[in-house]
């Protein structure tokens, strides 16, 4: 692999903000790769479209990233990852890394009885990507599902301790913990912002997973394996494209990657309509 090859960018694209909360996991792991990161602000939410839109919009947020010369795409967005893999995976040779696979991988290994809870958005729980994807590891676990849409505005508005989100994650979560789930998967971008609230109410017994985490080490090992990682030994460049105004992005940021940003540029969501060849 030359030099050019293993400096080229990874590329990382969320339906809007809460993919920073991947970011920051790549940049905890991997600080010396570079970082192109597209949020799709204009079209968010993903959560509560149709498979067909999300899978549109997902085609041309990768094409975005690989004008942008990136050496392999995350798709953070777990509702992109809950329906658009395998066109994704067909139009595009780059490797894809995906939230669902890893993160059931996670909880598989982290639960000792058997019952996991899935909380997600609307369209991640009802593609049933979670769950489908752990009874294929193994059929014997039972899966508890849930979608907690409120958590996405109330992440972004900081709300993390706030007693709104707490009531309303009290709603949420407890026929999960009736169930007696041992381990929570975070099916969401957003949730990570939350984590504290939502280990309250399921209690100090249920293992959180963070897929953010688990498509951080998938990364570290994809590239290790195809010898495509930096040589640098300086922190990585991080540039962020959206498609909405900027300013908001870059207010919000610090709380979902852990620090300010400043150099986001915006791309006219029209630009994307036709980005596809
Ligand atoms: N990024 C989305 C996800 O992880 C949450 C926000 C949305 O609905 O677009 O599913």
């Amino acid at each position: 692999m030359n030099f050019f090859e293993t400096e080229k960018p990874i590329g990382v694209f969320d339906s809007g903000i809460g993919g920073l909360t991947v970011v920051k996991r790549l940049l905890s792991t991997l600080p010396n790769e570079n970082i192109v990161y597209f949020g799709d602000t204009a079209r968010v939410p993903y959560g509560s479209k149709s498979n067909e839109t999300v899978i549109e919009y997902s085609l041309q947020d990768a094409q975005f990233l690989i004008n942008k010369n990136v050496k392999l795409i995350v798709v953070a967005c777990n509702t992109a990852s809950s329906v658009a893999i395998p066109a994704l995976r067909e139009k595009f040779k780059v490797p894809i890394i995906e939230m669902i696979g890893v993160g059931s991988q996670a909880a598989v290994k982290a639960s000792g009885n058997g019952k996991i809870g899935i909380i997600g958005t609307r369209a991640t729980i009802n593609n049933q990507a979670y769950s489908r994807a752990i009874t294929k590891i193994n059929d014997a676990i039972k899966v508890y599902e849930s979608a907690c849409p409120l958590f996405v505005p109330f992440a972004e508005e900081g709300w993390i301790d706030h007693p709104a989100t707490k009531l309303v994650a009290k709603e949420y979560l407890s026929s999960l913990k009736e169930a007696g789930i041992d381990t929570l998967v975070l099916g969401c971008t957003h949730y990570p912002i939350l984590a504290n609230t939502i280990q309250e109410v399921v209690g100090d017994n249920v293992r959180l997973i963070d897929s953010g985490v688990a498509a951080a080490d998938q990364v570290k090992k994809e590239i290790e394996r195809m010898a495509i990682g930096a040589r640098s030994s300086v922190p990585g460049n991080l540039d962020f494209y959206v498609s909405d105004l900027p300013q908001k992005f870059s207010e919000i940021a610090e709380l979902f990657l852990g620090r300010k940003i400043s150099n986001v540029h915006r791309i006219d969501p029209e630009v994307l309509q036709t980005i596809l060849h």
